[in-house]
């Protein structure tokens, strides 16, 4: 198998369906944001904070590069990947492209107020939470081969639809 690369905006999952794909189905699973902050050696609000969010993406495009060319890995990507064309391209290359949609509602109850991200800044709410979610949904649904909503199911049967889609 290539890779599976797993998007959508923040709290849609990706890490909780990486996280079950590893245990029970035996992927190789790769988590883009632990990765880049044991890089960097600091937080992802700290990256922001010293050298600025353009940083901060160019960090995550030259990973992807080195992830898309490996394989049978689940990769759980940053919220912001699918915003780069280059990066929707290297997934493109480098194996299939899974979104994960919930509603604001959702996403604002499992992070909402979550201090850990940089993007969540002044959007504290279910209001602020859907007008990024409009601005990213056409890029989010331009890279994905499949989109799979997560809104009240549990993670086995994620995974199963995933799987069954494969
Ligand atoms: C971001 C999402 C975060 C993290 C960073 C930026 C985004 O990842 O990469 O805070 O731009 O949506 P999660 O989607 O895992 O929260």
């Amino acid at each position: 198998m290539k890779n599976l690369f797993l998007i959508g905006f923040m709290g849609c999952g990706k890490s909780t369906i990486a996280d079950s794909l590893e245990k029970k189905w035996h992927f190789n699973r790769i988590e883009m944001d632990d990765e880049l902050i044991r890089q960097a050696g600091m937080s992802i609000p700290q990256i922001f904070e010293k050298y600025g969010e353009a940083h901060f993406r160019q960090m995550e495009t030259d990973f992807l590069r080195s992830l898309a060319a490996g394989e049978n890995q689940v990769i759980s990507c940053g919220g912001g990947v699918a915003m780069r064309p280059e990066n929707v391209e290297l997934m493109r290359q480098g194996g299939t492209t899974v979104l994960l949609t919930a509603t604001p509602e959702t996403i604002y109850a499992r992070i909402g107020q979550d201090e850990n991200r940089p993007m969540l800044k002044g959007r504290h709410s279910v209001s602020g939470i859907a007008e990024l979610m409009e601005i990213r949904r056409p890029h989010y649904e331009a890279a994905a081969d499949l989109v799979i909503s997560t809104d009240d199911k549990n993670a086995d049967q994620i995974c199963e639809e995933i799987l069954a889609a494969l």
